[in-house]
């Protein structure tokens, strides 16, 4: 088996570990890392379910090897609440607006809206849905998962410092 070391920041958190070169991102998030909230659907790129964050852009751990992921920051679905649960303001949204089913797209969901909440701090509704393009939902139907980001839009925005009262 022709292995590789790796070492990167998973939720904050050093990994180092030794993995199979062609050990996708998603598998050794899952299986080796324990952390199953990122979810696999098509495994071939198209669904968007197994997106992840990788240094803050959306990446498909389908198609990312791990090692590609040595030296860098990765975000899961498990990484976006606060350690003592609490859920980040887009998670909270998509609660209250009942942008979930199954669930099974959701971490994906997570991820993509998440780096374009990081931005664009007022998107509009067609960036929302151009941003969703990449992710596929079997169930709950788009117009919940829209109005979440736009509430945690507004949300974020309201509690925003303004730049120029920012304190260095
Ligand atoms: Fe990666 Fe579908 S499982 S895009
Ligand atoms: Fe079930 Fe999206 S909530 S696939």
């Amino acid at each position: 088996m022709n292995e590789k070391s790796i070492r990167c920041q998973i939720n904050g958190k050093t990994m180092e570990r030794s993995v199979e070169v062609r050990r996708t991102l998603g598998d050794f998030l899952r299986h080796d890392c324990g952390m199953t909230g990122t979810h696999y659907g098509c495994e071939h790129g198209v669904c968007g379910a197994c997106t992840v964050l990788l240094d803050g852009r959306t990446a498909r751990s389908c198609l990312t090897l791990a090692v590609q992921v040595d030296g860098h920051e990765i975000t899961t679905v498990e990484g976006l609440s606060a350690p003592d649960g609490t859920l980040s303001v887009l998670q909270q949204a998509f609660h209250e607006c009942h942008a979930l089913q199954c669930g099974f797209c959701t971490p994906g969901m997570l991820a993509t809206l998440t780096e374009l909440l990081a931005d664009h701090a007022d998107p509009s509704e067609a960036q929302i849905r151009d941003a969703l393009t990449g992710n596929l939902c079997r169930c709950t139907g788009y117009q919940p998962i829209v109005e979440a980001a736009q509430l945690a839009a507004r949300r974020l925005r309201a509690t925003a410092t303004p730049a120029h009262q920012e304190v260095n």
